[in-house]
């Protein structure tokens, strides 16, 4: 864990919690300062095991990511990218495809400094680019995504939205904010998405523990809003869902899982409260 916090770039609400800095502390990273830390050490002692369900998005992340490049998509767009850590998306995808590329869009400013620094280290401009917006926007996201050059739409790319859908507040229009996106994307692309899930809360052992979760994230800068599998489902509408279809987490082809986090969730998979899906545009 960080001691030092890094020095914050312009825009940066230390004020509050935040859940890309949240999510980074979960996961082990360092772009996460001392209000960022409190809310997580809390986080661990209402819900122990947040830290291994967080792993566990991210894991879905890289298998989504590596089949999407096994099976010829070679350019990405990932909305809610958070700050850069293990498995990012440009990463998985040229480990399968030397020629893949990504455009990174967050509305944190750390997760776009943190991710413009390691673009800039890498030092392949014309294959990755990093936005500043907001996913709810999407005919801006879509134009400045455009404007980097590093996306052609003209043939398929993978649509990533993952862990962030359940920012948007039950009154955002999130069915409607998809399928613009779905219809600016060409024919063979893919949408890629995980979600929390209210189905089955109320009966789990620890309901009480995952409320307290759900109100301590209400007061951050981010509050949580859990969907019902309907509604997931909904945000796939027009899509051919790839096999296995919407599952929990740890249900995603589990023969790609590789980490320790998402084996232990394994044998329950609906302790991970995640579901998650990937579909085609025909
Ligand atoms: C839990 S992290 C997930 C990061 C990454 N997608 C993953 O799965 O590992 C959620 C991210 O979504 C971002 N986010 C939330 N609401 C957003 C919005 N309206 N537009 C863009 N990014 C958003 C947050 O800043 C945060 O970095």
């Amino acid at each position: 864990m960080t001691t030092q916090d890094p020095e914050a770039p312009e825009g940066v609400d230390l004020d509050r919690p935040n859940a890309a800095r949240i999510y980074d502390w979960f996961l082990g990273g360092d772009a996460n300062w001392a209000i960022d830390r409190q809310f997580g050490e809390q986080a661990v002692k209402t819900f122990p095991m947040i830290k291994t369900v967080a792993r566990a998005g991210r894991d879905f992340l890289g298998r989504g990511v590596r089949y999407l490049a096994r099976n010829g998509i070679d350019q990405f767009l990932d909305l809610g990218s958070g700050v850069p850590t293990v498995g990012n998306v440009h990463e998985v995808a040229t480990a399968v495809n030397p020629d893949a590329r990504c455009v990174y869009v967050d509305n944190e400013p750390v997760a776009v400094a943190h991710s413009q620094i390691l673009l800039e280290q890498e030092g392949v401009a014309d294959r990755h680019a990093v936005l500043q917006g907001d996913l709810r926007d999407p005919a801006d996201i879509w134009k400045r995504a455009l404007d980097t050059g590093v996306l052609d739409p003209n043939r398929p790319i993978g649509l990533i939205i993952v862990g962030v859908l359940y920012f948007l507040g039950k009154d955002e229009p999130v069915a409607q904010t998809i399928q613009k996106y779905l219809s600016l994307l060409p024919s063979g692309s893919f949408f890629l998405s995980s979600h929390l899930t209210s189905d089955g809360l109320h009966e789990m052992a620890d309901a009480d523990s995952r409320e307290r979760i759900m109100n301590q994230y209400n007061q951050s800068s981010t509050p949580l809003h859990l969907r019902t599998r309907a509604e997931f489902t909904s945000f796939f509408e027009g899509l051919e869902l790839v096999e296995p279809g919407i599952v929990y987490l740890p249900e995603w082809h589990p023969e790609e899982i590789e980490s320790k986090a998402t084996k232990k969730l394994a044998n329950d998979p609906s302790f991970v409260g995640h579901l998650c899906g990937l579909g085609r545009k025909p």
